[in-house]
C-alpha cells in the first residue's frame, strides 16, 4: 500500500504519493510561507488530503529540517527556521485522517538513498546533505541511528573548529559553518574580495548585487577558478569531518545529498583528498566509497514516505 512523504524545505514544501518500492505515484510542491509554523502546517495538511483522496494510504511521514524527538512527533529545534519544541504531529493530526509520523530531513532522505538509492547493496552507509545546513544520516548494520532521545545524526553539527563560526545550533565551529552552501556563499565573497582569481565572483556579485546559490553554481559548472576555488575549500572541510566520521562510524560509502551535491566530481574531488590526509590508520583499513545521491531531489519524500510505513508497522 502507499504512504505520503512531505519534505519541508527552505524554499519548498515538496510531498508525495509513494509505493512500497520508492516509485512516485503523485507529486504535489508548494513555496514554503515565511512566518510561524501554523501557516505550514495548513499546506501540509492540505497537501496530504489531496494526495490520499481515491487512494488507500496506511500512513504520512513528514520531514523538517531540525532536531526531531523519538517520539517522531515533535521537532525540539530548528537551527534554520525558529521552530522550537512544535508538536507537528499533533497539529497535522487534528487536520487529517491518517497516522502521522515526524522525521529530519536528512534521516529521510539518507533512508531513501540506502533503500533505493546510492546505498541500496550495503549495510552501512553515511549521508550528508549539502544546503543551507548540513544534515546527517547513518544507516549501521541495515538500520537507520537515531540515537537515545531521537536527535542523534545530527552531523552538520559536529564541531571542526574550536571557538570557530557561530552556529545557528547556539555552539560554535560546527561543520555547518564550513560546510553548508552558505559558507560556500561565504567562501566565495571572500575569494571576490581578495582579487585575482575572484574577478569574475566579485564582477557577478556587482552586477546581480549579491552573490547566491544559483549564480555560483553556474559559475562552478562553467569551471570558473575562483567558484571552484570555494567549492574546493568546502570539500576540503567536509572531507575532515568525514575521516572523523569514519572513525567513528566505519561506513562502507559516504553519499552527498542537498543542492550543492550537483556539482558532482567537482565537489567529491577534495573531499576524498582530503578525507585521506586526515584518515586515521590510513593504508590499514578498507576505505569507504564517496558518492553523489542518486534520488536527488525526491529522497526527502520518498524516505519519509518509507519510514511512515514502517513506523505504522505496515513494514
Ligand atoms: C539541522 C538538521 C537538518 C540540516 C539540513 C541542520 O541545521 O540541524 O536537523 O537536517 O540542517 O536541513
Ligand atoms: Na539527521
Ligand atoms: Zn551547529
Amino acid at each position: 500500500m502507499h504512504a505520503i512523504g512531505i519534505d519541508i524545505g527552505g524554499t519548498k514544501i515538496a510531498g508525495a504519493l509513494v509505493s512500497e518500492n520508492g516509485e512516485i505515484i503523485a507529486e504535489d510542491r508548494q513555496p514554503t510561507p515565511a512566518g510561524d509554523a501554523a501557516h505550514i502546517v495548513d499546506i501540509v495538511s492540505s497537501m496530504i488530503t489531496r494526495l490520499q483522496a481515491g487512494h488507500e494510504v496506511v500512513a504520512a511521514g513528514v520531514a523538517a529540517a531540525g532536531f526531531v524527538d523519538a517520539g517522531q512527533s515533535t521537532v525540539y529545534y530548528a537551527p534554520n527556521i525558529d521552530w522550537r519544541n512544535e508538536p507537528l504531529q499533533r497539529y497535522i493530526s487534528e487536520r487529517v485522517s491518517l497516522p502521522i509520523t515526524v522525521d529530519n530531513d536528512a534521516n529521510a532522505a539518507g533512508w531513501a538513498e540506502f533503500r533505493f538509492g546510492a546505498g541500496r547493496l550495503l549495510t552501512d552507509m553515511t549521508m550528508l546533505t549539502i544546503g543551507t545546513g548540513v544534515g546527517g544520516a547513518i544507516v549501521t548494520q541495515g538500520r537507520l541511528f537515531r540515537g537515545g532521545f531521537g536527535a542523534g545524526a545530527e552531523l552538520g553539527h559536529l564541531r571542526v573548529v574550536p571557538d570557530g563560526l557561530p552556529c545557528g545550533c547556539g555552539a560554535r565551529g560546527c561543520i555547518e559553518q564550513y560546510g553548508s552552501g552558505r559558507a560556500l556563499l561565504r567562501m566565495a565573497n571572500g575569494i571576490a574580495d581578495a582579487g585575482g582569481i575572484g574577478l569574475a565572483l566579485a564582477d557577478a556579485r556587482s552586477r546581480h548585487g549579491e552573490l547566491n546559490g544559483t549564480i555560483v553554481g553556474e559559475m562552478i559548472a562553467a569551471g570558473d577558478p575562483g567558484a571552484v576555488n570555494a567549492l574546493q575549500e568546502l570539500g576540503r572541510w567536509l572531507g575532515q569531518a568525514c575521516a572523523s566520521l569514519a572513525a567513528v562510524l566505519d561506513p562502507q560509502v559516504f553519499v552527498f545529498g542537498g543542492g550543492v551535491s550537483v556539482a558532482g566530481d567537482l565537489l567529491l574531488d577534495p573531499i576524498r583528498e582530503s578525507f585521506l590526509q586526515h584518515l586515521p590508520a590510513r593504508g590499514y583499513h578498507p576505505e569507504p566509497g564517496f558518492v553523489i545521491a542518486e534520488l536527488v531531489n525526491d529522497a526527502g519524500v520518498v524516505g519519509a514516505a518509507d519510514l511512515a510505513r514502517i513506523h505504522a508497522g505496515r513494514r
